[in-house]
């Protein structure tokens, strides 16, 4: 981007290799871009964005010398050496930029913008004088509860002793110990993963992917905590869509199979990108559905069953069942699901993506939890914005949850809170709405710097 035809500008974005880090880091991308910004995108090798859905990006691989996750005894092992291996093709790659334009003339201004997890973009700024934004995919709450658990240990509170387990933590309300983020961790990788992506100096400014509506304590702590703009840009998804960016192949055959159901009558069953599940507990959730006798949607990642390639864990018997009233897909297009009349719940594992796609669309939600940020999601979900239900799995329950999400009059208040929300998510991104500011602030800050 040419300023006042002196200064150009390229914004160096560093994704993440997770699906759920990857999607919002592209729509900001793109975001930028339609603002004029020359957008690079580094990435790892494992997990490649697919270049040819973005032709106005250049993308920079980065060698990992990695084949994910699951080589590693623990995510953390995998996430630095995700960071260690990155950073020097990075570095080098930015030295020979800067000391190919000598020419003043010709120079353009480079701004880090990096994901959270991916904080060796931070260290390589630090180290080459360059700006740095850091961009938070999950909510604004995550931060200061994450940032806080070396605290909590140093002060005996974490781990967490069963009589506090229910009890809120006092520096974090709404939030109780139980839903501290890394808390089934063990106890020296939860605190040295806080210690890891936590910044070890400020950013010149972050970016969450969320609503200033939506968590106005949270974001009022971090601003107290830290004095650099924050720029609260959600749901991206809305603020500025893209192409497809999953990894997985969409089937798109589940929307003609939407199309033949009553309205709000669906529940919609993903995980999301990284969950597994067992044996057990997946064949739990296939009679819960079938016995529930509403209609449902449920994504089966391949592999997420512990095991199997993909649905042979079923019996026979329940696989006859489920093709009476369901549909099993290896990956849906989520968000069009989502915004289907015939959808009335989602019982998801509460990403920070899927909850901000089920509340764009006003979906009230099934929730259950497994790691990270997802309890503290399911926290907002069930108590403070009061459309969700926290589900047990056992067969009988779920059939239960089912019918309170979509036939009972408890799904049905639901419902209208989360189309409340849904409004109020319309507002944020319309024209003059908190999210279409802080995007126009954004771009101001990034050519102030
Ligand atoms: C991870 C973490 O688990 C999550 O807690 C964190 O907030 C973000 O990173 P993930 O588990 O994949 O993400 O969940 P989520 O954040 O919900 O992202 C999943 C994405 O995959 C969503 O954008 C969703 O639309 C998409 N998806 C999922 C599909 O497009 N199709 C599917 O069938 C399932």
């Amino acid at each position: 981007m040419e300023d006042n035809g002196r200064r150009w500008w390229r914004l160096v974005l560093i994704a993440s290799p997770l699906q759920g880090h990857m999607t919002p880091l592209l729509q900001l991308g793109t975001y930028l871009h339609s603002k004029g910004f020359s957008i690079t995108i580094a990435h790892p090798e494992f997990n490649p964005p697919d270049s040819s859905n973005h032709p106005d990006f250049v993308f920079l691989k980065l060698p990992d010398n990695l084949s994910g996750p699951g080589s590693f005894p623990s995510f953390l092992g995998f996430l630095q050496a995700l960071n260690d291996n990155c950073r020097p093709h990075l570095q080098k790659h930015l030295v020979e930029i800067i000391n190919a334009q000598k020419d003043e003339s010709e120079k353009e201004s480079i701004v880090i913008i990096h994901d959270n997890l991916m904080v060796f973009g931070g260290s390589v700024a630090v180290d080459l004088g360059l700006p740095s934004i850091i961009v938070h995919t999950s909510s604004a709450a995550f931060f200061p509860a994450y940032k806080i658990i070396p605290q909590l240990h140093h002060e005996g509170r974490f781990p967490v002793h069963d009589s506090l387990m229910q009890e809120i933590v006092p520096e974090l309300k709404p939030f109780r110990y139980k839903d501290l983020p890394f808390i089934n961790l063990p106890i020296q990788d939860a605190v040295e993963s806080a210690n890891m992506i936590t910044p070890k100096s400020p950013p010149s400014a972050f970016i969450w992917n969320t609503l200033e509506f939506l968590e106005p304590s949270a974001l009022t702590q971090i601003r107290q905590q830290y004095q650099v703009p924050i720029f609260t840009i959600g749901p991206l998804h809305k603020t500025s869509p893209t192409p497809s960016t999953s990894f997985l192949e969409e089937d798109t055959s589940c929307i003609t199979w939407l199309d033949k159901q009553q309205p709000k009558s669906v529940i919609y069953v993903s995980l999301g990108s990284v969950a597994n599940m067992d044996k057990k507990l997946a064949t739990e959730m296939a009679w819960g559905l079938v016995n529930s006798n509403q209609p449902f949607l449920w994504v089966v990642r391949p592999g997420s069953v512990k095991g199997f390639e993909w649905t042979e864990f079923l019996p026979e018997g329940l696989v006859a069942e489920i093709k009476l009233r369901g549909l099993l897909v290896k990956w849906a297009p989520q968000k069009e699901v989502l915004a289907h009349n015939e959808v009335g719940g989602f019982w998801s594992h509460c990403g920070w993506n899927s909850t901000m796609e089920s509340v764009s669309e006003g979906v009230p939600m099934l929730c259950q939890p497994i790691s990270v940020d997802q309890l503290m999601n399911a926290r907002y979900l069930s108590y403070v914005w009061k459309i969700g239900i926290e589900i047990v799995l056992e067969k009988r329950q779920i059939e239960d949850a089912v019918r309170r999400l979509l036939v009972d009059k408890e799904g049905e208040e639901m419902r209208q809170r989360a189309m409340e929300i849904q409004q109020n998510v319309k507002l944020a991104v319309s024209h003059g709405g908190s999210s279409q500011n802080c995007l126009n602030d954004l771009v101001d800050f990034i050519l102030s710097l």
